[in-house]
């Protein structure tokens, strides 16, 4: 398992989203990309907070034994607190939460750290930079969503921009290793943007997963990251 805390302020990460791949053939859709990116994310949705449902815990138990990538755990649940030792037992390494989903983040950050989890918050659209500031130091990474949650395949919310750059100024001036991620219509275009804002880990499903050679399209998105 790679380390959720050895990163470098600003480094680029890959993580592919696991929504987008043939669900039939995961152990074979996850080895295809390991070598070439820096976690799976992988979108856990209840049907409740969000109007979908994904998959839980047995498929991540089952992957957990084809592949050792980091395992970015993207809650789409009400009350996602109560599943930290579930999620750690089948695998999972880094809980991220909506900051939506949840009364008392300190709390809720408490709890992964005793799961052994690592910890982040996700900020819907519409929610502001604001919502998650005072947290930010119980943070490993925060998630800036540049979709409506509950879906793959929609189209980036380039609204969400100038809330990255609050994000990213705050990492900044206060010295914190926080990652920033993006998620939701990620394309080269939209991850150069997302770049240029101070995103530094990118989720990307349907560019990834739904690409004839998905390494070459995570190669495409790093070029674009990289000339940003
Ligand atoms: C949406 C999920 C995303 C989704 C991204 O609720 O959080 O991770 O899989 O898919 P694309 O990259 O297709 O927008
Ligand atoms: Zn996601």
């Amino acid at each position: 398992m790679s380390s959720i805390n050895s990163r470098s302020m600003d480094q680029i990460k890959i993580a592919p989203s696991l929504l987008a791949a043939d669900f039939a053939d995961l152990g074979k859709e996850v080895a295809r990309i390991e070598p070439h990116v820096d976690m799976l994310h992988l979108d856990i949705m209840d049907g409740h907070f969000v109007p979908n449902i994904s998959f839980g815990m047995p498929v991540i138990t089952s992957l957990r034994s084809r592949t050792s990538l980091l395992f970015d755990c993207h809650m789409m649940t009400t009350n996602p607190d109560v599943y930290f030792d579930e999620l750690r037992e089948a695998g999972g390494d880094l809980a991220m939460i909506h900051v939506e989903a949840i009364s008392d983040p300190t709390a809720a950050a408490s709890k992964a750290r005793a799961a052994g989890l690592g910890f982040g918050l996700v900020l819907n659209p519409p929610t502001p930079f604001a919502a998650v500031e005072p947290f930010m130091e119980l943070a490993d990474m925060i998630l800036v969503m540049s979709v409506h949650p509950g879906f793959g395949g929609q189209s980036f919310m380039p609204e969400v921009l100038a809330k990255t750059e609050s994000a990213r100024k705050w990492v900044d001036e206060h010295g914190l290793c926080v990652d920033i991620q993006i998620d939701g219509g990620i394309t080269p275009e939209t991850a150069r943007l997302a770049g240029q804002a101070g995103a530094n880990v990118f989720v990307a499903g349907t560019a990834i997963f739904g690409a004839d050679d998905p390494v070459a399209a995570i190669k495409r998105l790093r070029q674009a990251i990289d000339g940003r």
